[in-house]
């Protein structure tokens, strides 16, 4: 297996140093994640960077898909602002879809997986961690996000940052259950 491969796993705010993350850095992510396939080169993946006074504002857009006048606003706005304080860079992340339909649109969101897998096998490289976070208000009805086209819906957030966590166990089930031999 690749070593990028073998080696990527999701780390979590809460195991981010606090160093920040550059422009040219996030660029760079940013640039393999375009390198991923796409039927019809549709390339339907689309994503807003979040950093530093930056993520002030993300903190409000996430208030404002949740709903301010909700019983547990203040905690949901703890709980995601504590995440979001601790990232050095929180990418939304979104699917564009292709405005002809010229795919399905299972297709355009398997490309949008595969854009973000680029991204999360290159974190290493840059001696960066991060994971990608998917809550229900968020993507669960294929969220609709402030000031986001008619056709991009977000399919949740990558949190970014230096990690320092421990080792995890990050088992899997044995691949040869998963494989159907013609032959
Ligand atoms: C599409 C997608 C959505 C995910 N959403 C969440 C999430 O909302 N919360 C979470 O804790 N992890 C989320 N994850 C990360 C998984 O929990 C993680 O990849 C899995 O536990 C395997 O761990 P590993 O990435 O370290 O191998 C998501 C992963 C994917 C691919």
């Amino acid at each position: 297996m690749l070593p990028e491969i073998a080696n990527r796993k999701s780390v979590f705010p809460q195991f981010f140093t606090g160093t920040d993350i550059d422009r040219a850095t996030l660029g760079q992510l940013i640039e393999a994640a375009n390198a991923a396939p796409s039927h019809r080169k549709t390339e339907p993946w689309r994503f807003r960077v979040y950093r530093g006074a930056g993520r002030d504002q993300l903190r409000e857009e996430l208030l404002d898909v949740y709903g301010r006048d909700r019983d547990d606003a203040a905690a949901i706005a703890k709980k995601f602002g504590t995440k979001i304080e601790q990232s050095a860079a929180v990418l939304l992340i979104f699917l564009h879809r292709d405005p002809r339909e010229s795919v399905p649109e299972w297709e355009e969101i398997a490309a949008v997986g595969a854009a973000v897998e680029n991204l999360w096998l290159s974190l290493a490289t840059h001696g960066l961690g991060g994971y990608w976070s998917s809550p229900g208000f968020v993507c669960g009805d294929y969220g609709a996000w402030p000031g986001s086209a008619e056709n991009e819906r977000c399919l949740g957030m990558f949190y970014l940052g230096h990690p320092d966590m421990p080792e995890l166990m990050r088992p899997r089930g044995d691949w040869q259950e998963k494989v159907t031999w013609v032959e």
